[in-house]
């Protein structure tokens, strides 16, 4: 089996034990972004199908509203149903606490409104977004969604907090990425986080900055898909 093909099965097998250990029928369930994500709508779907459930899902993104509809599930929104009980979504990097760094694909600021109003947010993903603190493995910094009019001064002012902020410039597009919500990306560079909660209030606390990929002390559980075939699951430690 070649890595990618590697990769794929472990986000497959995370994704189905997530959502068959966790959807229930009469759920409202927030559905993350992503490629990991994209396996437990089609589980979420077949599952639906076969015992004719009936479940609603909260989309966040253009990308997963279209992946609720090709699988025959209801779309909803947020604003008919403001309380989900569960949240499903993958994760950039997942640290020891279930911190997570979030929005390598863009989504961050709709993801983080499910998870906020969700009871509940599951985490799925591979081996390779393990680490003991964030930025061990995930290189390209931080997401954080931006005023368009203000990314020249948000950057100035994250160099001053000691990052490293880029502009997430479109591929297969000129200029910058633009997000769903109309905003761009700038990914900023902090190397080993070991205060994510600090550091997200203070990128946060900058005019301009709309939200952050720095999801502290949001995640439950997270199932993570090993190289071996086994899921292993990190659950919130109680304080
Ligand atoms: C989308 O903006 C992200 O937050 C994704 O949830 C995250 O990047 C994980 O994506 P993959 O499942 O594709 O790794």
């Amino acid at each position: 089996m070649g890595n990618n093909e590697l990769i794929e099965k472990c986000k497959k097998e995370a994704a189905k034990l997530a959502v068959d250990e966790n959807i229930k029928n009469g759920m409202k369930i927030g559905i993350g972004s992503g490629s990991t994500v994209v396996f437990a709508v089609q589980r979420l779907g077949e599952i639906v199908k076969q015992n004719n459930w009936d479940v609603i899902c909260v989309p966040t993104s253009h990308q997963s509203e279209h992946l609720i509809i090709e699988n025959g599930l209801k779309l909803t929104t947020l604003n008919l149903n403001p309380e989900l009980d569960i949240d499903i979504d993958g994760a950039d990097e997942v640290d020891s606490n279930l911190n997570l760094i979030k929005g390598g694909g863009g989504c961050l600021l709709q993801e983080k409104i499910a998870a906020y109003f969700s009871k509940k947010l599951i985490i799925i993903a591979d081996f390779r977004k393990k680490s003991q603190f964030l930025g061990e493995n995930w290189k390209t910094g931080i997401p954080i969604e931006v005023v368009p009019g203000a990314c020249i001064p948000v950057m100035k002012e994250i160099e001053k907090l000691g990052g490293h902020p880029t502009l997430r410039m479109g591929v297969a597009k000129a200029g910058p990425v633009v997000t769903d919500n109309g905003n761009f990306i700038v990914d900023a560079d902090f190397h080993i986080i070991k205060e994510p909660a600090n550091l997200d209030q203070k990128l946060r606390d900058i005019a301009g900055v709309i939200d952050t990929g720095l999801f502290v002390n949001m995640a439950s559980i997270a199932y993570i898909g090993n190289k071996d075939g086994t899921v292993e699951k990190i659950e919130k430690k109680l304080k």
